[in-house]
C-alpha cells in the first residue's frame, strides 16, 4: 500500500493452478477466474474508499498454449534452487479486465496435463516451480504485491517462502499472505521429496503433526497470514476428526486467522434468461416454459418423452468426493418410483463403469454420459428436476447453486458449502432443497423419495423453484468480506 497510499489502491497478487475460461478443470477454475474480477467490480465507496489492483498468475499451461499461440513476454525472472538458478518467462493476458501473468519455465513443460495423476513428481516440480517463480516474476516486474492470494497445495509454498524471505527482503517486506483452502485432503504429499531440490527444509513447527511438516499445504497453513475456507460450514468442519485430514489440532491453533467465506457465482454466466447454450430460455415469469428443455433433452438423448416425470441429473468430476456411488446404490432403493436420470462427467473408471452399468439395467431410464461437456451441463441444469449432490465432503460446490438458480432442486449430503447454500428446515415455505446427513444410500434414499413425493404436488414444487431461483449467490458480499480480510491484514503490518 505504500506506494500508492495516495492513490488508495492495494495490490493484490492471486495465485492459482487454474482459472476459467483459460483453463478449468474444476471449481478452484470457477473461483480463480471470477473472484478477482468481483473484486475489481467493488464500488470504491463499499470499501473504503480503495480500489482493487488485483492480478493472477497462473502456470502457463499446454491448454492455454493451444487457445493462445503467441502471448505477449513481458518479463524474465530466475528461480534460485541449490542445483542452480532455473529461468523462467512471463507473459500477459486477460480475463476480463484482470491481467493474467503466464509463468513459463522448464519444470512446467510445454505438453503437461494441469494435474498429472500418473505422474505426480511432473505435478510436485511444475507446482513447486510456479510457486516460487510467481514471487520471482513479481520482482522481475517491480510490481509489489500488497497481498499474495495463493489457492490449494499448489501454491501454498509461495506463502511459505513469502515468510521465510519477507524479513530479510525489502521487495516483500509488506506484503501479507492469505492461503484459501478449497479441498483440505489435496496436501500436495506427492512434493515431499522434491521439497530439497528448491532449497526447502521440513519444518521445524511443532504445532504441525511430524508427517506433515514436509507437505506443502500444512507448511503454508503453518505460516499464512490469514486462512480462509471457502464456506462458513466447511471452516468449522476442518477443525474436526472427521474433515481435518489429521490436521485439526494444528488448525485449532490458528482458529483466529481462519475464516470461512462461501464462493460465488458468476451470475452473468449461469442466466436461465440469457443462457444461449439451452433451448428455451426462461425465467421468474416464465417458468412454465422451463419443460420444453426437459421435453428437447429426453429427446436428444433417447428417453421417453414425458414432462411428468421427474428427472435427475448430477454434473461434475466423477470421484470420491462426490458420491456418485452413493447416488446409484440410493436410486435402486426406489426404482419403484417414476423417474428418469443423467449422469454428465468424467473421472474414476469404477464409478464411470458403474454409472454405465446402471444404464445399462434401466436403458428407459438412465443415460451415463462419460465425457466433459459444458453445452450438455447447460440444458441438464435448465430442464432437470433435481440435481443430485451427494459428496462426502464438499468445501463450496458450485453445482447447487446453478441450479438452484436455474429452477433444479438439490437433493443434497448436508455438509460444508452445500449447508450453508441449501435450506431445509421444519419451515417448508422456507425450503430450498432437501438435505441428508449420513454419506449413506439409504439416508440419500429418504431426502430423494421426500423430494420425489412434493415434485408431484404441482404448485408447493413451482414455489420451491420460485424460492431457488430467487437466492441471491452474486460474489458481491464474498468479494467485500475478502477485502476485509486484506484491509485487516493491511493494518497489521502498519
Ligand atoms: C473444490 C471443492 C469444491 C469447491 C471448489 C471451489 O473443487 O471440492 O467444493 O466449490 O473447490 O472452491
Amino acid at each position: 500500500m505504500s506506494a500508492d497510499a495516495n492513490l488508495k489502491t492495494l495490490r493484490i497478487l492471486m495465485i492459482a493452478s487454474e482459472a476459467d475460461p483459460l483453463v478449468k478443470v474444476g471449481g478452484l477454475g470457477d473461483v480463480a477466474g471470477s473472484l478477482p474480477q468481483a473484486l475489481r467490480a467493488l464500488p470504491a465507496e463499499k470499501i473504503g474508499g480503495f480500489t482493487l489492483d488485483v492480478r493472477l498468475a497462473i502456470p502457463f499451461h499446454s491448454v492455454i498454449r493451444q487457445k493462445l499461440p503467441s502471448p505477449l513476454p513481458v518479463a524474465s525472472f530466475s528461480v534460485p534452487t541449490p542445483a542452480g538458478e532455473i529461468p523462467g518467462q512471463v507473459y500477459l493476458t486477460r480475463i476480463g479486465n484482470t491481467p493474467v501473468y503466464l509463468i513459463e519455465g522448464a519444470p512446467i513443460p510445454p505438453d503437461a496435463p494441469v494435474y498429472n495423476t500418473t505422474n505426480p513428481q511432473q505435478d510436485a516440480e511444475k507446482y513447486l516451480f510456479f510457486s516460487l517463480a510467481c514471487l520471482e516474476a513479481m520482482r522481475a516486474l517491480n510490481w509489489q504485491p500488497d497481498i499474495l492470494h495463493a489457492n490449494d497445495w499448489h501454491t501454498a509454498l509461495a506463502v511459505y517462502q513469502l515468510h521465510n524471505i519477507r524479513q530479510r527482503d525489502p521487495f516483500f517486506k509488506h506484503t501479507r499472505s492469505l492461503l484459501a483452502i478449497h479441498n483440505l485432503p489435496f496436501l500436495g504429499g506427492s512434493a515431499e521429496k522434491t521439497l530439497p531440490a528448491f532449497g526447502f527444509q521440513p519444518s521445524q513447527d511443532k504445532r504441525l503433526p511430524d508427517w506433515a511438516r514436509s507437505f506443502p499445504l500444512p507448511l503454508g497453513l503453518s505460516v499464512a497470514d490469514h486462512i480462509v475456507a471457502v464456506s462458513p460450514n466447511y471452516a468449522r468442519e476442518i477443525l474436526t476428526p472427521a474433515f481435518g485430514c489429521g490436521l485439526q489440532d494444528f488448525l485449532r491453533t490458528r482458529i483466529n486467522s481462519i475464516s470461512g467465506i462461501l464462493n460465488g457465482l458468476d451470475q452473468t454466466l449461469w442466466d436461465p434468461a440469457n443462457d444461449t447454450l439451452i433451448d428455451h430460455r426462461f425465467s421468474l415469469a416464465t417458468l412454465s416454459d422451463r419443460v420444453q428443455n426437459k421435453l428437447a433433452l429426453q429427446e436428444q438423448l433417447e428417453l421417453p418423452r414425458d414432462p411428468n416425470i421427474p428427472l435427475l441429473i448430477a454434473i461434475g468430476r466423477m470421484d470420491q468426493q462426490k458420491g456418485m456411488d452413493i447416488a446409484i446404490e440410493g436410486l435402486q432403493m426406489v426404482t419403484d418410483q417414476p423417474w428418469q436420470m443423467v449422469f454428465l462427467g468424467t473421472g474414476d473408471p469404477l464409478l464411470e463403469s458403474a454409472c454405465r452399468s446402471l444404464q445399462a439395467e434401466f436403458p428407459d431410464r438412465v443415460r451415463a454420459v462419460i465425457r466433459f461437456d459444458l453445452a450438455l451441463s447447460h440444458r441438464m441444469y435448465a430442464s432437470g428436476d433435481i440435481l443430485l449432490m451427494p459428496s462426502r465432503y464438499e468445501p463450496c460446490g458450485l453445482a447447487q447453486m446453478i441450479a438452484m438458480r436455474y429452477g433444479c432442486i438439490p437433493v443434497a449430503r448436508d455438509t460444508g458449502g452445500l449447508h450453508d447454500t441449501i435450506q431445509d428446515t421444519r419451515q417448508p415455505n422456507q425450503n430450498t432443497g432437501f438435505l441428508f446427513k449420513d454419506p449413506l444410500p439409504s439416508s440419500f434414499s429418504v431426502a430423494l423419495l421426500r423430494a420425489l413425493a412434493l415434485y408431484h404436488n404441482h404448485s408447493a414444487w413451482n414455489a420451491l423453484q420460485i424460492r431457488c431461483m430467487q437466492q441471491d449467490f452474486s460474489w458481491t458480499q464474498s468479494a467485500i468480506a475478502y477485502a476485509n480480510i486484506y484491509f485487516k491484514l493491511m493494518e497489521e503490518t502498519q
